[in-house]
């Protein structure tokens, strides 16, 4: 676990002091489901963590905010997640952008599974 000293603190500039904080202090969202809730070939949003299940018994989570202006992504068919801001979307199998302005793929966390509860972890 990253700790956030004064000194930390004071080193961003005033044009680096968001990007800075975010990256050292920021905090990842952490989320958990049942993994018979994951769907199947499809995924659903659980406190700001999408949740896919492309293969059976195989789990992805990635972050819900969009890569591309940061809204949240709140659409799901199957394996697309589509931002409807801007209307990018991505192949919830890999993250990837399959369509959009998004210039970067879905921010991808590490997955800990153990047999009944699925839960995002920092990758
Ligand atoms: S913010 Fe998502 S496509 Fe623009």
């Amino acid at each position: 676990m990253t700790t956030c000293s004064r000194r930390l603190f004071l080193l961003g500039t005033a044009t680096t002091f968001a990007g800075a904080y975010l990256a050292a202090c920021g905090k990842e969202p952490s989320a958990e489901i049942a993994a018979t809730e994951i769907p199947l070939g499809s995924a659903i949003i659980v406190d700001k963590v999408i949740f896919a299940q492309p293969t059976e018994g195989e789990f992805k989570a990635y972050s819900q905010t969009c890569p591309h202006q940061q809204s949240l992504i709140t659409k799901i068919e199957g394996l697309t997640a589509t931002c409807t801001s801007h209307y990018s979307s991505f192949d919830l199998a890999t993250g990837e952008v399959t369509g959009g302005p998004s210039p970067k793929p879905l921010t991808e966390y590490g997955v800990e599974n153990d047999g009944e509860t699925v839960r995002n972890v920092s990758s």
